[in-house]
């Protein structure tokens, strides 16, 4: 099963960025450990990464016919994007969202997704094994279950 992990704005500053929210890993090995993790869970699986919205709409229009399912973080465009909304919905990819904090304890703004609606799930809370737990996510939407 081939899947794209797509990640928004400021995501490459991780273990740079408010260490106290989003942790002390690096984006660099937080993809190590991904690409890791997808290994023995026997998933094929890409990461990219932009800080640009249309970007992002690229990297989701070129999943189409490519991949099997999407993880996105898509960092502060969760909250207005309707571009990426729209993208999701027009390859209709089983697609799960994740967040490395929990969005639903912070200011007011982050607990609205304009995402969400073309998302199986969002996950958001467990730091970077969110996007981990949207692997296994998306094995179990395969399976069914
Ligand atoms: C984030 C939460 C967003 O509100 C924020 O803008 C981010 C990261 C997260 O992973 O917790 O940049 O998506």
């Amino acid at each position: 099963m081939k899947i794209l992990t797509i990640n928004g704005p400021n995501i490459n500053f991780l273990g740079i960025r408010e260490k106290n929210i989003y942790g002390q890993i690096t984006y660099e090995e937080m993809c190590k450990y991904l690409k890791g993790e997808a290994e023995k869970l026997e998933l094929d699986m890409d990461i990219v990464q932009s800080n640009i919205e249309g970007e992002l709409v690229e990297y989701i229009q070129g999943a189409y016919n490519k991949y099997d399912g999407i993880i996105i973080n898509p960092a502060a465009y969760t909250h207005y994007s309707i571009a990426i909304l729209d993208a999701l919905k027009a390859v209709a990819l089983p697609t799960i969202e994740v967040h490395i904090s929990n969005v639903h304890a912070r200011e007011d703004f982050r607990k609205r997704s304009v995402i969400a609606p073309a998302c199986i799930g969002q996950i958001c809370g467990f730091g970077i094994y969110g996007y981990v737990m949207a692997m296994i996510g998306l094995i179990n939407y395969y399976k069914g279950l």
